[in-house]
């Protein structure tokens, strides 16, 4: 392999002496510059939209750290929005959505086919990066897993255990289960029009697949992700995937190949050593650092990723957080978490 793109190789089942490293929601809240771009924006959706200045908070944490990805800005509820579902943010609380729970409501949804005009500007923001991120960073392309967009979908809002989702699963599971499916199809094809506008590898975010049990996990979770990888390789087989099945626990094992996908990305409820021995000898890994480190610094920091680092050593391994950096984080301990992977202090 010829890139110097630590990502790709990586991702490409290579062992390098350092692992690459990037963190979920690197331009976000605790940094300084993002929030001045955020309010000249004037609202999260604004920004979203706005592809030049989308563009601009995606490049400020690889200006500020240099890390080795770029995860395009954006939202994985802008999808729902293009189908067809109303979205808004309220400050303070997260995002809130028009509901979909009766079959009238997914049938006045759009076919997801009728979605790139609503999303056209996120592909020009990754038709931006392309052009300005530095030779070495690898640009991520993304969107949520059809579980996980479902359940704010159906409930309107984020919730601690998606019960909405799961009662709507119970009930009616002709419309949860026609739910999914545009959901699905509708991801394909803004999967697919991310790698046309330069998005290099591909992230999956199933936030919340950890609420599904057994049968539930397989349906819900892995079959869906395993046809969007599946579909994505037929007509991009060089671009990479990694799937976040967050909360899978003991069913991560097994998955790169049951998903279909080149990295498996762990969250930090699962011990690097034990994902080291179950999980990276199936593929490439990504994580996973207790994101409360970015808080607190120290010397908890260094020795947690000096674990982690070591523990996948013996093969592919991507660095990063187990979930999203917070915004009460403190922008010196990423530093400290970046030097400590390249071992420069
Ligand atoms: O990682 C990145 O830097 C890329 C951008 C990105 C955002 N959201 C920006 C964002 C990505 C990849 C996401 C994914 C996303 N969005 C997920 C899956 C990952 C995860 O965190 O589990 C989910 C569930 C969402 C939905 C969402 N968006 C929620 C629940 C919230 C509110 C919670 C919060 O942190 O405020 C958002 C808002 C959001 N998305 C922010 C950012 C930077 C904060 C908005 C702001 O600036 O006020």
């Amino acid at each position: 392999m010829t890139t110097q793109k630590t990502v790709l190789r990586a991702l490409a089942g290579e062992t390098l002496p350092t692992p690459p490293i990037w963190m979920m929601r690197q331009a976000g809240r605790y940094l300084p510059e993002y929030k001045a771009t955020r309010a000249e924006a004037g609202d999260f959706l604004s920004l979203c939209y706005n592809s030049d200045l989308a563009a601009e908070v995606t490049l400020q944490p690889i200006r500020r750290y240099g890390f080795d990805a770029a995860i395009m800005f954006a939202d994985i509820l802008l999808l729902p929005q293009a189908l067809g579902a109303k979205l808004w943010f309220v400050t303070g609380e997260g995002p809130r959505l028009s509901t979909i729970t009766t079959a009238d409501e997914l049938k006045a949804l759009k076919p997801a086919d009728a979605i790139h005009d609503h999303l056209n500007p996120i592909y020009e923001t990754l038709k931006i990066l392309s052009r300005e991120l530095p030779s070495e960073t690898t640009l991520i392309g993304f969107a949520g897993a059809p579980w996980t967009v479902a359940t704010y979908m159906i409930a309107g809002q984020g919730t601690p255990d998606q019960a909405p989702a799961h009662a709507l699963k119970a009930e009616n599971k002709a419309v949860f289960e026609g739910l999914l499916d545009l959901i699905t199809e509708g991801t394909i094809d803004y999967l697919s029009k991310q790698i046309d506008a330069g998005a290099e590898v591909i992230k999956l975010f199933d936030s919340w697949a950890g609420s599904l049990k057994g049968d539930d996990f397989l349906n819900y979770a892995v079959k869906p992700a395993a046809r969007i990888v599946a579909e994505l390789k037929k007509r991009h087989p060089d671009t990479p995937i990694i799937a976040f099945p967050r909360g899978a626990g003991e069913e991560y094992v097994g998955l790169h190949d049951a998903i279909g996908a080149d990295c498996i990305a762990l969250d930090d409820g699962v011990t690097a050593e034990w994902a080291a021995a179950n999980v990276q000898t199936g593929g490439c890994v990504q994580g996973n650092l207790k994101s409360s480190h970015m808080v607190t610094g120290g010397d908890a920091l260094v020795s947690e990723t000096r674990r982690i680092v070591d523990a996948f050593k013996g093969g592919p391994h991507i660095f990063n957080l187990g979930h999203g950096i917070t915004p009460d984080a403190d922008p010196e301990n990423v530093q400290l978490m970046i030097d400590t992977v390249r071992e420069v202090r």
